[in-house]
């Protein structure tokens, strides 16, 4: 996208500068230590506070900061009502009731019934890499992980695959450039759904859609539009946002053979060490509306003002973490926040960490030598949701 290049990031940052998408860490620490809540006109206007404790306290704060609007790119006027997506765009009491009727669905019981299924699916990746060759980690592997758990809990059809992934890549990734398609595809997955949705009313299925139209809010069935908009986030949240972390873990194995050495080494540490991928590669940015005038730290909010919610700044945040910008893979103190604090904290999160251990797991136990192609340029990208978007690593590995 053609834009005018910041000069000052503490009054102009730009989420959608390629420098910023690839390498945010030096903007944050700068404006942490002069400007701790930085401010733009772009995109519609929004506020950045870059601490872990400011961006906490927005995120606990739900009567001063609501979830109506939680994209970090504006919504255009005349879709602002289209879409609602329960629980993330709600704010309480309802917000609770919507999460309620999730949680069964996401509890480290039902995640654990899902394991077996995300190896099933690691180890078919896998089967097609060949070994003697470079493959992309990205595109061949970790995208395709997250999107075939979640079409098998919702009960939609796996070959619509490369669809789904499409649309992800459309809401997450060229939306920022492309409004217009970020509408059509947000149509387009609301008439697949609608789709899904009369074909359970008139046989119901074992899947999580059936599940939702038994469900109730007080005393009623949920409304056709909440069932959508769930269903909408539910395959939204599922795919871009694990893929990227698994993204971001795998490169950064790729490019650091101690670390990877040592997960092969000691397999038993990878749990411990996908919370310190997740803290150090956080890949999600979420947003807030001020509902009235207030501040954050000494920077006054106005209400109506968008407020983004970085978490993976917070989590470099060297106030709260020892060595911020080091991934230490057996760090024991780790209250990372990439799955975001307060009463939106991510639904999905035991399911998320169960894939990403079993695909690393999966991987190094098949290819315990990777490493990056030499002299090739990662690309990361994302406004919302951030990882690199191909990954070329050579399977034989020199070390
Ligand atoms: C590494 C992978 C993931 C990361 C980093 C992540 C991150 C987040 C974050 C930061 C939030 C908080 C949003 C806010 O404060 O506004 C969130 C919420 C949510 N996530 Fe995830 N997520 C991941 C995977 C998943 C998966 C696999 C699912 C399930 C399909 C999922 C479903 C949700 C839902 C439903 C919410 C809304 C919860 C609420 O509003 O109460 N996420 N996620």
């Amino acid at each position: 996208m053609e834009t005018n290049p910041v000069q000052d990031w503490s009054t102009d940052y730009d989420v959608t500068d390629v420098g910023y998408q690839t390498n945010p860490y030096p903007i944050w620490d700068e404006l942490r230590q002069t400007c701790p809540v930085a401010r733009t006109e772009r995109l519609g206007g929004s506020v950045l506070p870059t601490n872990w404790d400011d961006i906490a306290a927005v995120a606990y704060d739900t009567d001063r900061f609501s979830s109506r609007d939680v994209g970090v790119l504006p919504i255009p006027a005349e879709s602002s009502t289209a879409l609602i997506a329960p629980p993330i765009t709600s704010d309480p009491p309802f917000h609770t009731e919507a999460r309620r009727i999730l949680l069964p669905f996401f509890s480290p019981k039902a995640v654990e019934r899902l394991t077996v299924r995300t190896r099933e699916i690691a180890a078919e990746l896998l089967d097609v890499l060949e070994p003697e060759s470079v493959a992309d980690a990205a595109g061949d592997y970790a995208q395709h992980i997250p999107v075939r758990v979640i079409t098998h809990m919702l009960g939609i059809a796996r070959h619509d695959e490369p669809m789904f992934t499409e649309w992800a890549i459309d809401i997450f990734q060229r939306a920022a450039e492309q409004p217009e398609l970020g509408r059509s595809t947000t149509r387009a997955i609301l008439a697949y759904f609608e789709g899904e949705v009369a074909d359970r009313r008139v046989e119901g299925r074992d899947d999580l859609i059936t599940e939702l139209l038994r469900a109730e809010l007080d005393g009623a069935p949920l409304t056709d539009k909440h069932v959508l908009g769930t269903c909408f986030l539910l395959l939204m949240a599922g795919i871009d946002t694990t893929w990227s972390s698994i993204g971001s873990s795998l490169w950064h194995l790729a490019t650091h053979p101690e670390d990877r050495d040592r997960l092969v080494a000691e397999p038993e540490l990878i749990p411990t060490a996908v919370e310190e991928l997740l803290r150090a590669y956080a890949p999600v940015t979420m947003a807030r509306v001020a509902v009235e005038d207030t501040a954050i730290g000494d920077c006054p909010v106005h209400a109506g003002d968008k407020v983004l919610l970085p978490f993976p700044a917070g989590n470099r945040d060297p106030e709260k973490f020892e060595r911020a910008d080091a991934v230490v893979l057996d760090r024991a103190r780790n209250r990372h926040f990439a799955f975001g604090i307060g009463i939106h904290r991510c639904l999905g999160s035991n399911l998320a960490r169960m894939e990403l251990q079993v695909a690393i797991e999966a991987w190094l136990e098949r290819f315990p030598r990777f490493e990056l192609v030499p002299g090739v340029d990662v690309r990361w990208a994302g406004t919302q949701v951030r990882g690199p978007r191909e990954i070329p690593v050579d399977l034989r590995g020199a070390g």
